[in-house]
């Protein structure tokens, strides 16, 4: 069934549990973390990002390509189609023209007024059937030497009527290079602002790291490249085994098991 996830968001947030975004990449990545989550019953988020978009042919392409994937694998659990990191109103537009369900505008890198009005003109053309989510502060890197979002420029960014906010407290996106220092004082002060908290660069956060974001408010959590490293590995392994296979569906598959390994994992630590 796909929907915008406002209110299993909302649900997630009341029982203190949080709702999984996973990324797609292609026909198969999708069909498997469909049946995966349909299998663990657990509603799912599917992050497309605008690079994974224009790999697949376009926005159009990826929607129908997932209610496709809905009605021929009889999928029942809430799927919501998001753009990950969307650059520019003009790129939310495309997608919400397109049928996407949930769209991210990412102006994090833009001063906040730039932010705030862009986000503000993204809600009048989503609201209410699409969800706005906003990013705010240096996920990933540093501004003023702080990797660390400033607690009042979301106080700001949250008056937009957002429906959910991304702060930077010290989590990035890929390899995390040693201990993530997640700032739970920064996180705990941010969630009494009310809203539906995001983490982005979940991956290789340690299980505690994830309970702990879930009790201090973070209701969205967004996995990528474990994902990635795992599909990875096993079609390497594959391949290295079975040099004379040429059988796309066969080296592409050859993944799938590993993927939905760590597809319930994460879903075993959100609830
Ligand atoms: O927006 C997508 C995510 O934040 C994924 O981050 O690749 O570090 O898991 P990750
Ligand atoms: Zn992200």
């Amino acid at each position: 069934m796909l929907t915008n996830m406002k209110q299993e968001i909302l649900n997630a947030k009341k029982n203190k549990q949080a709702i999984p975004q996973f990324n797609i990449n292609n026909l198969e990545w999708t069909k498997f973390i469909l049946e995966e989550c349909q299998k663990e019953n657990c509603p799912v988020i599917l992050g497309v990002s605008e690079s994974a978009i224009e790999y697949m042919g376009g926005y159009n392409t990826v929607v129908n390509l997932v209610k496709g994937l809905i009605k021929d694998l009889k999928i029942t659990i809430p799927v919501s189609i998001h753009l990950d990191h969307g650059s520019s109103l003009e790129s939310c537009i495309k997608a919400i023209t397109a049928g996407f369900t949930s769209i991210m505008l990412d102006k994090s890198k833009e001063i906040l007024e730039i932010n705030i009005k862009e986000t503000e003109q993204l809600i009048e053309k989503a609201h209410p059937n699409i969800l706005v989510e906003a990013e705010i502060g240096p996920i990933g890197t540093t501004i003023n030497n702080s990797k660390y979002t400033n607690f009042e420029d979301c106080k700001e960014l949250v008056k937009t009527k957002i429906d959910l906010l991304a702060p930077a407290i010290g989590n990035k996106h890929g390899i995390y290079e040693g201990q993530a220092e997640l700032d739970y004082n920064l996180l705990e002060k941010i969630n009494k602002l009310d809203i539906p908290l995001v983490l982005h660069g979940a991956s290789g956060l340690s299980k505690e790291d994830i309970k702990k974001c879930i009790e201090l408010g973070i209701v969205k959590i967004n996995y990528n490249t474990d994902l990635q490293l795992a599909w990875a590995e096993a079609v390497k392994k594959y391949i290295n085994k079975n040099k004379e296979e040429y059988d796309p569906r066969k080296i592409i598959k050859s993944g799938e098991i590993a993927l939905k390994t760590v597809i319930k994992e994460k879903i075993n630590q959100l609830r």
